[in-house]
């Protein structure tokens, strides 16, 4: 008996996100939240540095059930869409959603793709779940090409200590993870910060970070970037003023 009830325990791991947090993340609430806050803040992040992600090829890590997709397809119209999510239940339900994207089952510390895939990466409120999350952010950074962009959105510490308090669990926490660990981490993978604000009064933080170029280098990658976009390159040819 005791046996058997440990090898379910061993066939069965833990699921990276409890039930309770997951109907909250497939909630209307959370669109709403989505819509009108977090993805608001990335476009200005990303209008404020010039840049667009119009035709390119963009990655939603840890994608939950989907609602993410629809935003970045309908917001920033790249050219190809590809996401993933570990747990296969909210893979299903983001598929169902129509949104012209590939999507499928797979770890954010471990990922099955080519080096230099994508010029945009969004990882938002996935690596506090994840005990790897050092490793997570390697593979982000790995797939992202040089000069690419990653927003990312991730808690502050403190609301990972009340939930521990509220569900007595937040694994994470016993791994190091903290934002400014998470920022150490990510220079060490070749990502320099260009924008950071605080979300959602202060527990979450969001961030822009660009990959491969030191700060100076950074701005003048974006402005490049921009010289590359359809309408720019007309001002690039003198045919037209910049705004
Ligand atoms: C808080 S939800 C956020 C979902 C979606 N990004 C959103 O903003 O609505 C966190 C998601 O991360 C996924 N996740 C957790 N650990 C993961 C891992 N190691 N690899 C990929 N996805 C993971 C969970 O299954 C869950 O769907």
């Amino acid at each position: 008996m005791g046996d058997s009830q440990d090898d379910e325990n061993r066939q069965t791991p833990r699921p990276p996100i409890g039930k309770k947090e997951m109907r909250l993340m497939n909630s209307r609430g959370r669109e709403l939240l989505l819509r009108y806050w977090d993805f608001p803040l990335f476009e200005s992040f990303l209008r404020k540095h010039g840049t667009s992600l119009r035709d390119t090829s963009v990655l939603d890590a840890g994608c939950g059930s989907g609602y993410t997709l629809e935003l970045i397809w309908n917001r920033f119209s790249p050219a190809k869409l590809t996401a993933f999510d570990i747990v296969p239940e909210q893979v299903e339900i983001a598929k169902s959603r129509g949104t012209p994207a590939t999507v499928f089952v797979g770890d954010i510390t471990a990922l099955d793709l080519p080096d230099q895939e994508f010029d945009a990466v969004f990882v938002c409120g996935v690596l506090h779940h994840c005990p790897g999350w050092r490793a997570g952010l390697a593979e982000v950074s790995r797939v992202l090409k040089a000069g690419g962009v990653l927003l990312l959105e991730e808690p502050e510490t403190i609301q990972l200590r009340f939930e521990r308090l509220l569900t007595g669990d937040s694994s994470v926490l016993n791994t190091g993870y903290s934002l400014r660990n998470l920022m150490k981490e990510a220079a060490r993978n070749g990502l320099t910060a260009l924008e950071s604000r605080p979300l959602y009064f202060g527990l979450f933080r969001s961030y822009l970070y660009v990959k491969g170029v030191s700060r100076r280098v950074a701005e003048h990658y974006v402005a490049r970037d921009l010289l590359r976009t359809p309408d720019a390159s007309r001002v690039a040819q003198g045919q037209e003023a910049p705004a």
